[in-house]
């Protein structure tokens, strides 16, 4: 039974606001709080030089407008590409932003966040280490705590042993059978599963053990709806106002 109480939102932008924004830019993060969102959620990692910046995938491909492994990248050529053209030429020169930037944002726009630990292949260890560093010396001691998570267990262990003070999210994938395991070993204050893999059983037995409860990524309205009526806590969804006109805050 975790022993922080937790107040959760009932629907958290994922990457910013995904839908309508290139997802994990800054962009992404206004427009989910145009939306109506008061929580977002985003991916970080670390480029070849450490700096902590904001980016779902292993590779460039998919989101910018060049190729290839983001490990082996250094910032300053991470930040000359564009982030936005391959959502829509309006968001051209769209940045991958530094965690740093993301944070200033956050606090300026007074929106909490999931901050999801995403290490390149290989570098789970000091991703986790060098971005909870950042977060302890950038984010306010006096604003909310954010909820840090991760599908990677080494990451988690990471952030229970150096950060035991900022509430936890174990991420799953599918619905492994020692999830209450790994849970209580990795002292996390949520469980973050697939919509795929939602029952109302596993619910269920979820917030019966005392967790929080998030699922990704609901993008229909009276899934949520749904998935609120059975107990789930929260959300993350590309389309925040629309998810908010279903289920509320
Ligand atoms: O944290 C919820 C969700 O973002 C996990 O999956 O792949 O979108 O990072 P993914
Ligand atoms: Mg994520």
């Amino acid at each position: 039974m975790p022993i922080r109480p937790l107040s959760l939102p009932r629907v958290i932008g994922h990457r910013g606001a995904a839908e309508a924004a290139p997802e994990n830019t800054l962009a992404s993060f206004r427009e989910a709080k145009r939306q109506g969102a008061h929580w977002v959620e985003f991916d970080a990692k670390l480029s070849a030089d450490n700096r902590a910046f904001l980016l779902h995938d292993d590779n460039l491909d998919r989101t910018s407008n060049t190729t290839g492994p983001a490990r082996a990248r250094l910032y300053d050529e991470i930040r000359g590409l564009d982030a936005g053209s391959w959502k829509n030429p309006a968001f051209a020169g769209e940045k991958m932003p530094l965690l740093a930037e993301a944070l200033s944002l956050f606090a300026q726009e007074d929106l909490r966040f999931n901050l999801e630990l995403k290490p390149c292949p290989g570098r789970a260890r000091e991703t986790a280490k060098i971005i909870l560093d950042e977060l302890a010396h950038l984010w306010p001691a006096a604003r909310p705590k954010p909820l840090v998570s991760s599908f990677v267990l080494e990451c988690l262990e990471i952030a229970r042993d150096q950060a035991p003070e900022l509430p936890r999210g174990l991420l799953l994938e599918d619905h492994p059978a020692n999830w209450l395991d790994l849970a209580q070993n990795l002292k996390t204050d949520t469980v973050n599963i697939w919509d795929g893999a939602a029952t109302p059983e596993w619910v269920a037995e979820i917030k019966a053990e005392g967790f929080g409860l998030l699922v990704y990524t609901v993008n229909d309205a009276s899934r949520a709806k749904q998935l609120i009526d059975w107990g789930v806590d929260g959300v993350f969804t590309d389309a925040p106002a629309r998810i908010l006109a279903a289920v509320g805050q």
